[in-house]
């Protein structure tokens, strides 16, 4: 049987964003894009267009590079996020509008203020509005999961009518269950009598830990052929509906689902590093198809079964994925020849100098570390990107480096209460720090805090080890609130010495709160 193609929409860069502290510069935006691209989505969802001028500008430069993804700017029905997303789309090979206007009854009255005639009214004049950029519209039903099955009808109908060619129906708080979401579709094709006009789109978010089901249900029997989605499930509250698991599902099960995607899955593993590193999100370990355990077979019983015949406990392959075995790539010894062609074969690209400053670092930590990992080379990559070095990267939109580590010490000891020192640059002025607390990590982040006297406050502190063993680097995440709770950072660090690697990712976290005061003063905000 010839499979219909189930077009996937990454919204990563838009949805994904949104999570508390996970906001992307433009460089890291660009980074993520190329990708995407890579990883051969249909769709990619860049950004809100009116949103901010970064925003803005982000889009509009993904807009120019890619080539073989449509690139998409959200917009609220209303003529000025319209045109600001046409403008940011402009460039694009193949570009597209995805306008959105809430129509439950708890949205409409309780956030617009508005009656569902004037819902209806100005969802047509918005598409009517985004028609003259492009003639590739979607429509999305904010909160269509709780909204009444005959307005949904009405305004759908209507939005086809004036143009729309993709139509969403978000279960934008994650309330449908999996029969009832795909009934939705189903009721919704078979009601509206130009529903052959259009694709049918689902976006789901996850706060009962359905998005998944929800989505492939309604792929399954609703006929949905569109699924908006997020690298690792990152979006809002609980995320969104992870590609990973919607574009495995569809292969593994090929014999259940009649569409099929065009993901190139190999690429699946080295996207979600990259969103993990840039947004400092981790992967848990159990995760689907891009947790560190997920394919490792820990009892006896498995593992003999495995090695007698991997299908015995295996329904995926871990290189389809793009599962490397974890081999020793460089050392000590290396040259700078061979550090480059290992990056480029990661999906790496680095200017001259930042790969000259990435392979210094490179050796130092072949010095500290006898095996290097195609994981630590990604971490070392994102660890020069948060400490690029020079006051372009500002206005590169990169992360400016106000503060640097200069220098850390710990003493800790039994029955002691742990004390530090650090030295820090700041703006390339050295000031030092001491503190005494009640563990060596929060000794450093006092030592720093007296220095720099931000008032952040931590809001979620982990580590995990980048590859196995007693040398293994640590990655550190932060997630730090500036003074007044107003702005949420992520960051990482990694290191061999984990005391080290938390000052680090202090320290690039501080960096991006002060990016946002600059930025903001910048745009003339505050
Ligand atoms: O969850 C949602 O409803 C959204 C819309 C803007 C599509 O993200
Ligand atoms: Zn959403």
């Amino acid at each position: 049987m010839e499979k219909q193609h189930l077009y996937i929409f990454d919204t990563t860069l838009r949805d994904g964003e949104q999570s508390p502290g996970a906001s992307m510069t433009k460089d890291e935006k660009i980074r993520i894009a190329k990708q995407l691209e890579k990883l051969k989505v249909d769709v990619m969802e860049a950004g809100f267009a009116a949103a901010s001028p970064g925003d803005f500008d982000a889009i509009h430069s993904i807009a120019k590079i890619i080539k073989d993804s449509t690139v998409c700017s959200l917009a609220r029905a209303n003529e000025n996020d319209i045109n600001r997303s046409g403008e940011a789309i402009k460039p694009a090979n193949s570009g597209r509008i995805h306008t959105f206007i809430a129509t439950s009854p708890i949205h409409m009255q309780m956030k617009l203020k508005m009656s569902p005639d004037q819902v209806l009214e100005q969802a047509v004049k918005a598409i009517g509005w985004a028609r003259k950029f492009t003639d590739n519209v979607e429509f999305s039903a904010e909160d269509a999961g709780r909204s009444e099955i005959d307005f949904l009808c009405r305004i759908f109908e209507a939005v086809i009518k004036a143009g729309a060619t993709t139509i969403n129906v978000p279960d934008t708080v994650g309330y449908n269950l999996p029969n009832q979401y795909a009934n939705l579709f189903k009721t919704l094709r078979e009601r509206i009598p130009n529903s052959d006009k259009v694709i049918w789109s689902v976006h789901c978010h996850n706060d009962l830990g359905m998005a998944v089901a929800n989505s492939l249900q309604a792929v399954l029997t609703g006929g949905a052929r569109q699924v908006e989605c997020t690298i690792n499930g990152l979006g809002e509250r609980a995320g969104n509906t992870a590609m990973e698991e919607i574009v495995m599902a569809i292969k593994t099960r090929h014999d259940i689902f009649d569409v099929d995607t065009r993901i190139d899955t190999k690429q699946i593993v080295p996207t979600s590093k990259l969103i993990s590193q840039i947004t400092g999100y981790p992967v848990q370990p159990n995760k689907a198809i891009v947790g560190a355990n997920a394919f490792a077979h820990e009892s006896g019983i498995h593992q003999d079964g495995v090695l007698k015949c991997r299908e015995t406990y295996e329904i995926m392959k871990a290189e389809d994925v793009g599962w490397k075995t974890n081999k020793l790539v460089l050392g000590k010894l290396s040259g700078r020849n061979a550090f480059k062609t290992k990056l480029v074969e990661l999906g790496i690209e680095l200017s001259d100098t930042a790969l000259n400053t990435a392979f210094a670092k490179f050796k130092e930590l072949a010095d500290k570390k006898s095996e290097i990992f195609d994981e630590d080379l990604q971490a070392l990559v994102s660890n020069v990107a948060n400490n690029g070095s020079d006051s372009k990267n500002f206005e590169n939109n990169q992360i400016a480096t106000r503060f640097k580590l200069v220098y850390s010490h710990v003493d800790s000891e039994t029955g002691e209460m742990p004390s530090a020192k650090i030295i820090i640059s700041d703006n390339g002025e050295e000031k030092t720090g001491t503190a005494t607390r009640g563990g060596p990590v929060d000794a450093v982040y006092q030592a720093i805090e007296n220095v720099v006297n931000s008032g952040a406050k931590l809001m979620l502190y982990s580590v995990n080890a980048i590859t196995t063993g007693t040398d293994a680097q640590g990655d550190v995440t932060v997630r730090l609130s500036n003074e007044d709770g107003s702005k949420i950072v992520q960051a990482s660090g990694a290191d061999t010495d984990i005391i080290i690697a938390s000052a680090k990712a202090y320290i690039n976290a501080l960096n991006r709160l002060d990016n946002y005061v600059k930025r903001e003063k910048a745009q003339g905000d505050i």
